[in-house]
């Protein structure tokens, strides 16, 4: 029997629901008869303390950046002293949320994705819109639901965001139309009430640090009316197509799912569970588009939501994911994901012990 810490996590979703990990593996511990110590990784006094002598730590953090800014530094610094197993590990999480990561990452891996330019100059960012075709898409590093995905469709156009990226910086390429001064003056009247009632603020905000100082273009894929997400764990792949919102060329956010795994195709499946293994994921999940029949991965993460995954009537699995004979096996049966992630934490801590012994 192992000690696992496990830091409390309990997130709202696009869609209004509420996630948390952590009540899952807490659960799963105690019936299986590991010890669990609840830790706080905000704790500057304890959590070291905390952690000590334990097996692994568990931490879901997710996009908002004072989970994520800290959940990836705390992963990093933990790997790297290698004392306990964590989840997410830091191979799985330090390019989370940075698509610019990803961009070097999947050409350093060789990995299929659109092609994508990163510049770190203005002046690279101007002479790259005039000489590419357009449309071309910009993606800040950063962002849920295609919030920072939007299309450039002139010199021009491309020019505004490469002054804003270059000058003040961005959170956010959502363009947000000022509040006429009267509803602003009632929505600072409703926040200062709230303060009264003591009501507090949502405790995470989405609203990220200022990005600057660099751009990120990519090659648009069009004609996909939808993308596909493969989410990989361990040697299971779960896979649902997204549709993309009405009139526009993005999935991401839609909320429009379609779950038939009839409708996925083998290759991305392959594509995403030999990558899963390429890079030594724990967890990843993949955003596919499509060009000729072949998959292209826009984007990489270890975080998801957990309901639209369980919805899956079943997953593939590959028990050798490189050789390319051996045929995808199909489970039938919904799978809690979380249930996934502690049963393959679990074997990575018994592993570890093993090879120690
Ligand atoms: N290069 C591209 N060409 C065409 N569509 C794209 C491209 N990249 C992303 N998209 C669409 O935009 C959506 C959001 O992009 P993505 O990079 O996954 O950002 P997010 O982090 O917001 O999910 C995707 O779901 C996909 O439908
Ligand atoms: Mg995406």
């Amino acid at each position: 029997m192992y000690t696992i810490a496990i830091q409390p996590d309990d997130v709202p979703l696009l869609s209004g629901r509420r996630q948390s990990f952590s009540t899952r593996w807490l659960e799963l511990a105690q019936a299986s008869g590991h010890d669990v110590r609840i830790v706080n990784v905000y704790d500057e006094e304890h959590f070291f303390s905390e952690i000590n002598g334990c097996d692994a730590f568990m931490w879901a953090f997710w996009n908002a950046p004072k989970s994520r800014e800290l959940g990836k530094r705390m992963m990093a610094a933990l790997y790297h002293a290698n004392t306990l197993i964590t989840f997410p590990d830091w191979r799985t999480s330090w390019f989370f949320e940075d698509k610019i990561s990803q961009r070097y990452l999947m050409e350093a891996g060789n990995i299929p994705m659109p092609k994508t330019w990163v510049f770190w100059s203005r002046q690279d960012a101007i002479d790259f819109l005039n000489g590419t075709q357009y449309p071309v898409v910009l993606k800040l590093a950063f962002g849920i639901g295609s919030d920072n995905v939007c299309l450039i469709h002139n010199v021009e156009e491309g020019e505004y965001w490469v002054s804003k990226l270059f000058g003040e910086g961005l959170t956010s390429l959502k363009i947000r139309e000022p509040r006429p001064i009267l509803r602003e003056i009632a929505a600072r009247g409703r926040d200062a009430a709230k303060t009264i009632l003591g009501i507090a603020p949502p405790e995470y905000s989405l609203e990220p640090d200022i990005q600057r100082g660099r751009i990120l273009f990519q090659e648009f894929i069009p004609d996909n009316t939808h993308d596909l997400r493969i989410l990989v764990i361990g040697n299971r792949a779960f896979g649902f197509r997204r549709m993309n919102r009405p009139g526009d060329f993005r999935a991401s956010g839609s909320g429009l799912i379609d779950w038939n795994p009839q409708e996925i195709d083998e290759a991305s499946i392959r594509l995403a569970l030999s990558t899963a293994k390429k890079l030594g994921q724990q967890v990843i999940t993949f955003d596919i588009l499509d060009r000729n029949h072949k998959p292209y991965i826009v984007e990489m993460s270890y975080y998801f939501e957990t309901p639209t995954a369980y919805q899956c009537p079943g997953h593939w699995v590959l028990d050798d994911h490189v050789a390319e004979a051996q045929q995808l096996q199909w489970i039938e049966g919904k799978m809690k994901a979380e249930d996934a992630v502690f049963i393959d934490l679990i074997n990575e801590i018994k592993m570890k012990k093993s090879a120690h012994a």
